[in-house]
């Protein structure tokens, strides 16, 4: 998935360094936190890799491709796949908000495309809830539908606007292509929560963070994704319809973040903490290098990265193609104590 701030390609900079300083021999005993999971790409390389892992996102469709990617495991059954692609469409909540056919005067899906996934939507939560398929298959199949109707999105990439005519990769029909299935010895766990209410109740070895680093709040920019994962008929403003209710982070507010974001160093309980931010983030690289210092040992390594490129050229803030990535990490040697009802 062309997710803001993925960390695909700095995958193996990652593993690297983070085993480098935690200097892992035993990974199968080992809990890895991934607790701003996004796609979820991080955590399912260190499932695969052996740990047992706990991912966490605020967002819901976030939460929906991490319970299939961190807790699913073979086999799982993938017949369904064509009686869904067979389903005709249905005129539900995303054709009539979100495609033109409806007068919504939205353009984000072709009509074909709103209407199949309605009715993709609508057949496995029915399903679902008549306990025909089991919580494991819901997951499998709504994290693969995600996934599927992202790709044929009319955007340049988020859904913070919508294009004006239909371009040709959105105007291919839905169908739904079942994502990998990760597997791993150990059976992970995942969160839909703030990661401030969490923090107090997890315990582990290795935390990840990879909070966002500016404004952007990812709620608006996927508010769609959010909206087919939970499909909540929610009320719904202005010219994009975007979610009343959507969720504004404190990592996106340059006056929240560095107390939030010491609120969960000084609370973890994972001995070795690493966080992934860049050089134009809201929190400055000696402001982090503070905060984490006064928990332990910290060091910073770096990587020059390709930026992400979502919005138009001209209205770009910063114009370099390229931008540095550090990853912050910190070996804890003030731990706070352990909270009875601590999961893992
Ligand atoms: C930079 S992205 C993570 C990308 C991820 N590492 C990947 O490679 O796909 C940041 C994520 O943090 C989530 N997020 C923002 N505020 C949060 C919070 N307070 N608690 C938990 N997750 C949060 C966003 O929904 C977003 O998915």
């Amino acid at each position: 998935m062309n997710y803001i701030g993925s960390k695909y390609s700095l995958l193996d900079f990652l593993v690297n360094s983070i085993e480098e300083v935690a200097q892992v021999e035993d990974r199968e005993n080992l809990v890895f936190g991934d607790l701003f999971a996004g796609t979820g790409i991080v955590g399912s390389r260190f499932k695969k890799m052996g740990y047992k892992v706990i991912a966490n996102d605020i967002q819901h469709y976030s939460y929906v491709l991490n319970k299939h990617y961190i807790e699913n495991n073979q086999p799982l059954r993938k017949d369904l796949v064509e009686y869904f692609n067979s389903l005709e469409g249905i005129e539900g909540f995303i054709y009539k908000n979100y495609s033109l056919g409806s007068g919504s005067q939205r353009n984000y899906f072709t009509d074909y495309n709103a209407k199949k996934c309605d009715r993709i939507r609508i057949e496995l939560e029915s399903l679902y809830r008549r306990e025909e398929i089991s919580k494991e298959i819901y997951y499998y199949y709504l994290g693969s539908l995600i996934n599927s109707i992202d790709r044929l999105a009319n955007t340049t990439s988020v859904y913070g606007s919508f294009l004006k005519h239909i371009k040709k990769t959105a105007t291919k029909e839905l169908r739904l292509e079942l994502l990998p299935i990760v597997e791993g010895v150990n059976k992970g766990k995942v969160y839909n929560k703030n990661i401030n209410d969490l923090i107090l109740d997890l315990r582990g070895d290795i935390l990840y963070l990879d909070p966002p680093y500016n404004a952007r709040q990812y709620s608006a920019n996927y508010h769609l994704l959010e909206t087919i994962s939970k499909y909540d008929n929610p009320v719904i403003q202005g010219k994009t319809g975007l979610r009343k209710d959507y969720i504004k982070s404190s990592y996106c507010s340059k006056k929240q973040v560095k107390d939030d974001f010491e609120y969960v160093i000084k609370n973890a309980k994972f001995k070795y903490i690493f966080l992934s931010y860049n050089n134009e983030g809201l929190m400055s690289i000696d402001e982090i290098e503070k905060i984490m210092a006064k928990y332990g040992e910290y060091k910073v390594f770096t990587k020059q990265y390709k930026r992400f490129r979502a919005d138009k050229e001209k209205s770009r803030k910063h114009k370099a193609k390229m931008t540095t990535e550090y990853l912050h990490c910190l070996v804890k040697s003030i731990t706070p104590r352990i909270n009875a009802g601590a999961c893992i």
